[in-house]
């Protein structure tokens, strides 16, 4: 049988593609008539099976709400949703449970630091730091912070490459900078910051740092502890598990000294008119029921994701990368946007003969799934002068097939437009 040669190289470096892809339903589908190619792993990942059956069997016999009740059924779903966090826990490496918080998602999350931390300890004059590459989400949650407390937001720009230097970086970073809120990866471009050192200049300027990992906890190992970051805030549904949940890793010292986010259920001790006693962390930021299921199927994703070796998976999707971006070069009139080295997981490219929109139209008539516009990222968009991108972007369950279908199908853009 013959096979690409960087699948067989990732094959041979003891992670099987092949056996991947049989783990994920969605993939083995039709779309228009041509076999499904899903390059939008930065919008969401597919699912594997595990997942899709651990939630559906929360739901089938362990239906029941946490940390509420005697019966079984409640007590077996709290054991599995406290497992999960225990999950989550080790994945980042925290150092306790205590510091993971289940949140809707990574936007969730942000607002939550924003609106806890931020609003309670900026003051008139304090400035937060963000790049210029950030998601709307790692932007809008500090804009508005900024006007309720007369705080400044000031921008790292980045350069034509998409990069964040750290010259860049330490031009904007004063004494007046309370807190650093920055992408680990950036979803429009697929760079990856060089966050290490740059936490490293904040907490020398005393700053606490945010770091927005919704693009990178697939592609890039993540201990929280060696990073030294104080909040680190990622999505489930970006790393195989369900839509719906997502963490915040807090600091315990900076979560203790934070106020709650939202009021209701769980995150109470005790209740009169007169007082409230908040609850212990983390149930303190958990109010309400929460997406039981989800984060019961983010820590089977979490297992599923652990059962390979993950530089292997890491190294399989940088192959793939690489092949792509080879692949991209040999189609005429296309232009990346974004050439950071040591890119991961997404593509961002113009064709001279089409409108980013007509090009995923045409692509998705093949059966190949891609995103296109402005990717909730419009700053990297007004950087380039440009609306809107393509972007191709992969999970670990793609190979240099699917790049090949895509290269085929924007041949097909060409005849179309060109
Ligand atoms: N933030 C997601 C993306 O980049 C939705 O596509």
């Amino acid at each position: 049988m013959t096979r690409p040669s960087a699948i067989a190289k990732a094959t041979d470096a003891g992670f099987d593609v092949r056996r991947v892809r049989d783990d994920f339903p969605a993939l083995h589908q039709e779309v228009h008539g041509k076999p499904l190619v899903y390059l939008d792993s930065a919008a969401t990942t597919l699912k594997p099976r595990v997942v899709i059956d651990a939630v559906a069997d929360v739901y089938a016999r362990d239906c029941a709400n946490i940390h509420r009740a005697v019966h079984l059924l409640s007590q077996r779903a709290t054991a599995r949703f406290e497992d999960a966090r225990e999950k989550v826990r080790a994945f980042l490496n925290a150092n306790d449970t205590n510091e993971v918080i289940f949140t809707r998602g990574t936007t969730e999350s942000v607002n939550l630091v924003a609106q806890s931390w931020a609003r309670t300890f900026l003051r008139e004059g304090d400035e937060v730091l963000i790049t210029e590459l950030e998601h709307h989400s790692n932007i809008v949650p500090w804009q508005i912070v900024c006007q309720q407390v007369g705080a400044e937001l000031v921008v790292v720009p980045m350069t034509d490459r998409g990069e964040i230097t750290r010259e860049a970086f330490e031009e904007q970073l004063s004494p007046r900078t309370r807190l650093v809120a920055m992408a680990h990866v950036s979803n429009a471009l697929g760079t990856v910051l060089p966050v290490e050192p740059l936490i490293g200049l904040a907490h020398e300027q005393g700053a606490v740092v945010l770091l927005d990992g919704a693009q990178a906890v697939s592609h890039v190992p993540v201990d929280v502890q060696a990073l030294d970051c104080d909040f680190y805030a990622f999505s489930g549904h970006k790393l195989y598990g369900p839509t719906g949940i997502g963490v915040l890793y807090g600091r315990e010292r900076l979560l203790e000294g934070m106020p709650p986010y939202q009021g209701g259920g769980d995150m109470i001790r005790s209740v009169t008119f007169a007082e409230t006693i908040y609850n212990d962390l983390p149930y303190k930021f958990e109010a309400g029921t929460p997406d039981i299921a989800g984060a019961i199927g983010l820590g089977a994703a979490i297992d599923y994701l652990r059962s390979f070796d993950q530089e292997a998976v890491h190294a399989h999707e940088n192959a793939v990368l690489r092949y792509a971006t080879k692949a991209f070069g040999s189609v005429d009139g296309l232009r990346l946007i974004g050439t950071a080295p040591g890119k991961v997981a997404s593509v961002s490219f113009l064709m001279d003969a089409a409108h980013p929109h007509d090009i995923g139209t045409i692509v998705d008539s093949e059966g190949v799934a891609i995103r296109t516009g402005h990717h909730c990222a419009q700053p990297v968009m007004e950087h380039f002068g440009i609306a809107a991108t393509a972007r191709a972007s992969l999970g670990m369950y793609n190979t240099t097939e699917d790049v090949d279908a895509l290269v085929r199908a924007l041949q097909k853009v060409k005849e179309l437009f060109g």
